[in-house]
């Protein structure tokens, strides 16, 4: 039995923050803050704050803009931080609003509707409440009947829900399941961090995953195999948790936000990365070149094609590894699936390809995909 993705959907926010945008922000904050505090840094007491720079962010990270859910806040040099309004237990949850937008458009492109749902997996990198799940909030908000559950593996959220929908549908306990992984990252982001305040953005994707009747959409893709690895690291954290307040622990500090270490990140994923997807291809008897895609996690440029030369040997063509990151900065585990959602069409039936996303833990999820 074989298992296809037949739709995939995204959901982008209306509005955009550019590199320079968010540097004259910033640089603002700087400015205030150098002046407020004017003595201490006269004194010794106190470190004076540097401006950033829009060409080092192009430059070491690729990224050009990033859409948000709320650009004023963001931008108010005083707030730092996106403006979103506290909704009532009545109301659809923000994250479950821009869950349900992809879903519908996964379904429409594979020609499903509700009815034919049996589960919803929601992974995502921050869930913004602990419990009822957001995917049974979707799953209530869609009408779909079955089972719904959220899970967190950071930036490999979404291969790490692909595989869990995979093996349930190989296993007879569903026939089609909706992988959704809304991931609002400027709420977790610090601003006023000069060495991250441009990395992420907001985006959410969604897959429809079913199980193959024999009579399957021409934009479907057969799942030849999902592997996963981990291994701890502290490089990437965020300990913003439910134990902060029995703890006394100060919620202001910015290690209840990201942080991380992308210097030791960026050494330590790059070969894990290149490891993992020849093993992966390996496992299915598969050779490097048989490649003709690689839809990778999108949160450095510089990362991504240092990855793609390791693999291929070569340096990757923008058709082959498409970069989706300059436009939408790091939307964790949505960025191996936009980049996926917005360039599987033109790849010819019989193809391979592989969605490899990659973050905090560590973490690394791939699936090999097949175009029908
Ligand atoms: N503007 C201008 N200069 C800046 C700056 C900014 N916003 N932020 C840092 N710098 C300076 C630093 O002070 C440093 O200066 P120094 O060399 O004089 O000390 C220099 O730029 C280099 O900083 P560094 O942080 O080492 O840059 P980098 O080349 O490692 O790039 C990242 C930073 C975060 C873009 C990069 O490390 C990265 O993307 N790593 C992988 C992260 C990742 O994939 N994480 C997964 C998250 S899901």
């Amino acid at each position: 039995m074989s298992v296809l993705i037949t739709g995939s959907g995204l959901y982008t926010p209306s509005q955009s923050i550019s590199n320079d945008e968010l540097v004259e922000s910033y640089n603002k904050y700087v400015d205030s803050y150098n002046l407020e505090n004017e003595e201490a840094i006269k004194s010794g007491d106190l470190m004076a704050l540097v401006h950033s720079d829009s060409d080092f962010i192009k430059k070491v990270s690729g990224i050009e803009q990033r859409f948000v859910l709320d650009k004023d806040g963001i931008l108010d040099p005083k707030r730092m931080r996106p403006s979103l309004k506290e909704r009532s237990d009545e109301e659809i949850s923000i994250q479950a609003e821009i869950a349900v937008d992809a879903c519908k458009q996964a379904m429409e492109k594979a020609g499903r509707s509700a009815d034919d749902i049996d589960a919803v997996i929601c992974g995502c990198a921050n869930l913004q409440r602990a419990y009822p799940a957001i995917a049974i909030e979707v799953q209530e908000s869609l009408n779909i009947e079955g089972y719904a559950y959220d899970m967190n593996v950071a930036c490999s959220s979404s291969t790490f829900a692909i595989q869990n929908a995979y093996n349930d549908i190989l296993s007879g306990v569903a026939e089609r399941i909706l992988v959704v992984n809304p991931d609002i990252c400027t709420g977790h982001l610090n601003f006023r961090d000069r060495d991250g305040h441009f990395i992420f953005g907001d985006a959410c994707t969604s897959v429809l995953l079913e199980k193959d009747t024999g009579n399957p959409q021409s934009n479907a893709f057969e799942i030849l195999g999902t592997k996963l690895k981990t291994k701890f690291s502290n490089n990437i954290r965020n300990n913003f948790g439910f134990l902060n307040k029995p703890e006394d622990s100060n919620s202001e500090a910015p290690d209840k936000l990201f942080i991380q270490n992308g210097r030791k990140v960026y050494k330590d994923v790059v070969p894990m990365v290149e490891g993992h997807i020849k093993t992966h291809l390996e496992e299915l008897n598969l050779e490097v070149s048989d490649l003709s895609r690689l839809w990778l996690h999108q949160a450095n440029l510089n990362m991504n094609e240092s990855i793609s030369k390791r693999i291929l040997g070569r340096d990757a063509s923008e058709k082959e590894m498409p970069i989706v990151l300059n436009e939408y900065a790091n939307t964790s585990s949505a960025g191996s699936i936009i980049a996926f959602h917005k360039n599987n069409s033109d790849i010819n039936a019989g193809e391979v390809g592989v969605i490899c996303s990659f973050g905090a833990g560590y973490s690394v999820g791939s699936v090999v995909l097949r175009k029908l």
